[in-house]
């Protein structure tokens, strides 16, 4: 494996050390909250613990493929509503409920148009959630008073095996407080809710780093909700067409992308354009002027001479492989917290196709500032 500094696998690897729990091997009680590592505790055995505390009404965060889930019995109403208490969800922002047979889709919903059984053929398992009729088991909680319920297959043996073990189909939003960017990895968890669930499953990082495509295909042709782990691309391929504007009422059809989110506590300034190298370094000796620390998320393309990475800057991935910056944009984002920089630097020139759409959304969804660099 490459491990030269410029690799942006090396800037995760190293800068995970810096989170103390890494070190630990074994399970553990942290406030209350069981932390249970695979390398210890084994996969099945995990699961089928994971899956008994669900079935009794607990929470539990498991990884996924995209980013960790804080999981729940998606048909106890009781076991719902905690999910929204420990992480100060809005509630009328619904929940994706996760499957790991396709019957289990049968018996949540009310009907399968042909476009969704050939979506979850090419995509699932996999980051794609299908909004669909829900039927009358799900409860008004579970998808915040909709008529419509977000279905996923997670592609992650932890994930399906746990949803098996649980036996109930599995409500499982990101398992970050309300507002945070998403956890990537269990410590991300423990930090956002220890002593409030009462077991993680950790599982390594997650693959993708960003969260499942939603898309809606109650509608013909489907609409895309939220960008994310398939891109629209991909799903072009299987639907034809996709609508991907926003709906022209103003009405957010996905209630959970209105609010704010993805946020770290640092202002993030994202800077778009093709050569943004000049206009970042501008606004980071503008904002340092000013007497403000400032973090920096580059993309390797961007890197000047002298750049100081791995300190001011980290390396999040190549600009022309979105998808190595997806894998590493979240914990970007909670590192430079911990660093409490006041201002991060986003770099937004990586390309736009793939998972470039996703990393932007989200990018945007937290920055509080644009600015557009000219060449
Ligand atoms: O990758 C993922 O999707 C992760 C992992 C854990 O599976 N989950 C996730 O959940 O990101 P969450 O709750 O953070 O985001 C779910 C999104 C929200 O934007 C929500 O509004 C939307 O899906 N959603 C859920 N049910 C919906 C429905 N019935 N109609 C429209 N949008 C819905
Ligand atoms: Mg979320």
């Amino acid at each position: 494996m490459d491990t030269s500094p410029q690799d942006p696998r090396y800037f995760y690897e190293r800068s995970a050390l810096s989170f103390s729990v890494n070190s630990m091997t074994h399970n553990s009680l942290i406030s209350g909250t069981e932390l249970l590592r695979i390398e210890s505790c084994g996969f099945r055995e995990a699961c089928r613990r994971g899956g008994m505390v669900i079935r009794r009404g607990g929470l539990v965060a498991f990884p996924t493929e995209t980013v960790y889930g804080l999981g729940a019995d998606a048909l106890n109403p009781v076991a719902v509503n905690r999910i929204f208490t420990v992480k100060s969800r809005p509630p009328d922002n619904p929940l994706i409920v996760h499957v790991h047979e396709s019957r289990e889709v049968e018996y949540i919903t009310a009907e399968v148009p042909r476009i969704a059984h050939e979506l979850m053929d090419a995509f699932w398992p996999g980051p794609l959630t299908l909004v669909l009729k829900r039927s009358g088991v799900v409860p008004d909680l579970t998808t915040g008073g909709l008529e419509t319920v977000a279905v996923r297959m997670p592609k992650h043996p932890i994930a399906l095996a746990l949803i098996e073990a649980a036996g109930v189909p599995v409500a499982a939003p990101s398992a970050n407080t309300s507002g945070r960017p998403s956890p990537t990895l269990a410590e991300h968890v423990l930090d956002d809710l220890a002593g409030s669930v009462e077991m993680i499953i950790d599982g390594g990082r997650s693959e993708i780093g960003v969260e499942s495509t939603v898309l809606d295909v109650t509608c013909d042709p489907p609409r895309l909700l939220r960008p994310g782990g398939i891109g629209i691309e991909e799903l072009r391929r299987v639907t034809g067409d996709v609508i991907t504007e926003v709906e022209p009422t103003g009405l957010p059809r996905s209630p959970g992308m209105k609010y704010t989110h993805y946020a770290p506590e640092a202002k993030v300034v994202l800077v778009k354009g093709e050569e943004v190298a000049e206009m970042i370094q501008r606004l980071r000796e503008e904002y340092q002027s000013a007497g403000l620390t400032v973090g920096l998320m580059l993309c390797h393309e961007t890197m000047w001479s002298g750049c100081r990475v791995g300190e001011e800057a980290l390396l999040v991935g190549r600009g022309d492989d979105p998808a190595s910056i997806a894998r590493n944009l979240f914990h970007a984002m909670r590192l430079l917290d911990r660093r409490e920089v006041d201002v991060i630097i986003a770099d937004g020139s990586f390309e736009r196709r793939g998972l470039g759409e996703a990393v932007m959304n989200r990018l945007e969804k937290a920055s509080s500032e644009v600015v557009t660099a000219r060449s």
